[in-house]
């Protein structure tokens, strides 16, 4: 898969439209990718915007002080688990997730955002899912109008 594959794949007219269209074409396109959420930086917290899967996440508002997403937007860098049962950092949300790949979306040198992605198999992602999701997080930060 491509970036151009997942923009071929976009809708809608609003950045907000668009970003839950992305978070459905990245679930539609790779079976690894299980759960796809994007999350928000305000203040201390990540804010949980849109996001495709089989269920809800109860992790709506995630401290920066805390989890994988929290260290990614701490570190400002793409982070990739290959087995969150033994990374001590994890905030579970699905039973079945056993790997992660948190990417951040940077605007102007500050992270303004994160994609976040849960796999059902341990060693899900690798560089190649690591180039392609930070090229997806360049356009996003292209898009995005500034505010929420
Ligand atoms: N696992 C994440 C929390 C978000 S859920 O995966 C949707 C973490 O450890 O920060």
């Amino acid at each position: 898969m491509e970036l151009k594959d997942i923009l071929g794949c976009m809708e809608g007219d609003t950045f907000r439209e668009k970003c839950q269209s992305l978070c459905g074409c990245l679930r539609d396109l790779d079976s690894r990718y299980d759960w796809v959420g994007i999350y928000w930086v305000k203040g201390a917290e990540l804010i949980l915007g849109p996001w495709s899967g089989r269920q809800a996440t109860e992790h709506k508002k995630i401290p920066i002080s805390e989890g994988i997403c929290g260290a990614a937007v701490r570190e400002g860098k793409t982070i990739i688990v290959d087995d969150v049962q033994k990374d001590p950092r994890y905030l579970a949300c699905f039973l079945e997730t056993r790997s992660e790949i948190v990417v951040p979306i940077r605007k102007n040198g500050k992270v303004i955002g994160e994609i976040d992605i849960d796999g059902k198999e341990v060693g899900a992602y690798n560089d190649d899912d690591r180039k392609l999701l930070e090229s997806l997080a360049d356009f996003i930060a292209t898009e995005w109008p500034g505010r929420w």
